[in-house]
């Protein structure tokens, strides 16, 4: 399994590069923020909403070359500042992972879906990666940077789903920017990808599935690739130092999923099912079942 510290592929892959990292107070961010900083960057800024951990996971990396700086990715004009501050205290910026994301409030399907639940959730993580992208490729437009950036997507931006309606919306919405922006901007030699992690256990996780042995069983059990243990952040981050470093320079407009085989999986199984039903004529219970009961969304697994 991939451990905390110690990167699993050879060091110095982003030697000298000025980074920064949406979401890096937790989960999949703060792994990414470890890695950037094992792999030699210059400088690593963490940007996030929580602040006493973003500044504990900073000054863990190491304060010479790591950063904490507020910034709540909702907001185009902290976005801005963000980038604006990096650039005039480090000179550049070459790799930004946009990451920040939040979980939908309810699993609500499209019959029960509120609006204003979805445009909370899509002020994070649909504009606010829309937000990142921007700045950070303007600030590498006029820095001459042949830089690159790297979104967060997910295994929801590949597939419908039959529940979390909000959530799997804004998960496409961040494959079309990625693909989009790294069209646009490939004559600047800027790169833009995406990566779209399976079920790990970060904090967002647990709010959806609660905690304890089964939730794990059954998140180990989505995944088709067994043998080296559990799906974690740090598998993502390698993803991520990867196409953020130039062993990815004609990578571009990519979605890498890091799912031990979640996506395969899942469509094998849905078809299993519904081959199942037709020839049972009966409804059978599963992760994707859905009553369309939103009260019941914590302990309640998704597909
Ligand atoms: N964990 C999974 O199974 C999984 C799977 C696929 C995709 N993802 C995506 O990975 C990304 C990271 O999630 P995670 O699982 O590491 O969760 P996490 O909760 O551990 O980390 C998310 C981080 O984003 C920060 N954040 C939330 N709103 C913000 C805002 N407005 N501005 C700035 N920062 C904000 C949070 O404070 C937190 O530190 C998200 O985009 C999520 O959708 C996660």
């Amino acid at each position: 399994m991939a451990d905390n510290s110690t990167p699993t592929i050879s060091a110095g892959k982003l030697h000298s590069k000025v980074t920064i990292v949406t979401g890096g107070a937790s989960g999949i961010g703060e792994a990414t923020a470890r890695r950037f900083a094992n792999h030699g960057a210059r400088a690593v800024v963490i940007a996030d909403v929580q602040d006493e951990k973003g500044r504990e996971v900073a000054a863990s990396i190491g304060l010479h070359r790591c950063a904490y700086v507020h910034c709540d990715v909702s907001d185009e004009a902290q976005v801005k500042s963000l980038v604006d501050h990096t650039v005039r205290t480090y000179g550049r910026l070459d790799v930004m992972f946009s990451n920040a994301g939040t979980a939908s409030e309810s699993e609500q399907t499209v019959l029960d879906l509120d609006i204003s639940a979805l445009d909370r959730l899509f002020a994070v993580s649909t504009r606010g990666m829309a937000a990142c992208v921007k700045h950070a490729a303007r600030a590498m437009v006029e820095g001459g940077i042949r830089g690159s950036v790297v979104c967060t997507a997910s295994t929801f931006g590949r597939l419908g789903s039959d529940k979390l309606t909000d959530y799997t919306m804004s998960k496409h919405a961040v494959v079309g920017l990625v693909r989009s922006a790294s069209l646009q901007l490939g004559k600047y030699g800027i790169r833009v990808n995406a990566v779209s992690p399976g079920p790990i256990m970060t904090p967002m996780l647990r709010k959806v599935f609660g905690e304890g042995p089964g939730v794990e069983k059954l998140v180990d059990a989505m995944v088709s690739l067994k043998g080296g243990g559990r799906l974690a952040a740090e598998s993502v981050a390698d993803a991520v130092v990867f196409l953020g470093s130039d062993e990815s320079e004609f990578v571009t407009g990519h979605d890498l999923a890091v799912d031990g085989g979640f996506i395969q999986q899942q469509l094998e199984i849905r078809l299993l099912r519904r081959v199942l039903e037709a020839m049972l004529d009966v409804r059978l219970p599963g992760y994707n079942d859905n009553d369309g009961n939103s009260k019941h969304y914590r302990n309640r697994p998704v597909n």
